[in-house]
């Protein structure tokens, strides 16, 4: 239970905090509910920074990646293939631990991985990618970029395969790790460097 989890935990290493970073990870991929499901993800657009809510749809804790779907229209892809440094920023409540991690993005368009994660997008979910105009641009009337015959009279799975060209994946490969944990013993806060991915580095940081 979730609750257990409120009593303070000494965090001691390197291992340990990683251990735990990479459970949350892990368990937010798979659990709806966890604080960790929905990152911010921010990137540079025109040298100013934007940052949105995503979904965490999938991660490798040996590669050191998360992976979320995306609208390949939309213009952060656009920015996203001239600058691929981005950020994301996780926090649990109960866990006490915010994440601030510097990563670098690939976009996977139309490749194993993007027809692999097409594949698990649900019948329902399919419906963010069938909108006409990209996101973002303007519309005339609140539902106006939805296909009406859609709209009236729904649409089959086969009908959605069409939203395959829209469809993409946001791969982000963590470069380093700002950890922070909040106790009232005095907060604890580290830095993770994925530099070398096998032996990453450490460092103690004041909160
Ligand atoms: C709970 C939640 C989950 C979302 N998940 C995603 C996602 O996985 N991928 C995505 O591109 N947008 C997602 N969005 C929408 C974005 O936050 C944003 O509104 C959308 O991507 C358009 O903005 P952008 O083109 O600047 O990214 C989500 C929004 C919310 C509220």
């Amino acid at each position: 239970m979730r609750e257990n989890l409120l009593s303070e935990i000494n965090y001691k290493n390197l291992e340990q905090i990683e251990d735990k970073i990479w459970s949350l990870i892990h368990d937010a991929v798979v659990n709806r509910d966890a604080p960790f499901r929905t990152p911010i993800f921010s990137n540079i657009e025109d040298g100013k920074p934007n940052a949105r809510t995503v979904v965490l749809r999938s991660a490798n804790s040996n590669d050191k990646n998360i992976f979320f779907n995306a609208d390949f229209r939309s213009p952060k892809i656009k920015y996203l293939k001239e600058n691929p440094q981005c950020h994301l920023t996780f926090y649990d409540k109960l866990e006490k631990i915010q994440l601030r991690v510097t990563a670098r993005s690939i976009i996977h368009y139309q490749d194993s991985i993007c027809s692999s994660a097409w594949n698990k997008v649900n019948h329902f979910s399919r419906k963010c990618y069938l909108y006409e105009k990209s996101p973002g641009s303007e519309i005339n009337s609140p539902r106006s970029s939805y296909p009406r015959e859609f709209f009236e009279n729904g649409y089959t799975l086969n009908q959605s395969e069409c939203g395959y060209i829209n469809f993409c994946v946001i791969e982000c490969l963590f470069i380093s790790i700002d950890w922070l944990y909040l106790a009232a013993k005095g907060h604890l806060r580290a830095s993770l460097n994925y530099k070398s991915k096998s032996e990453p580095s450490f460092t103690w940081i004041s909160p």
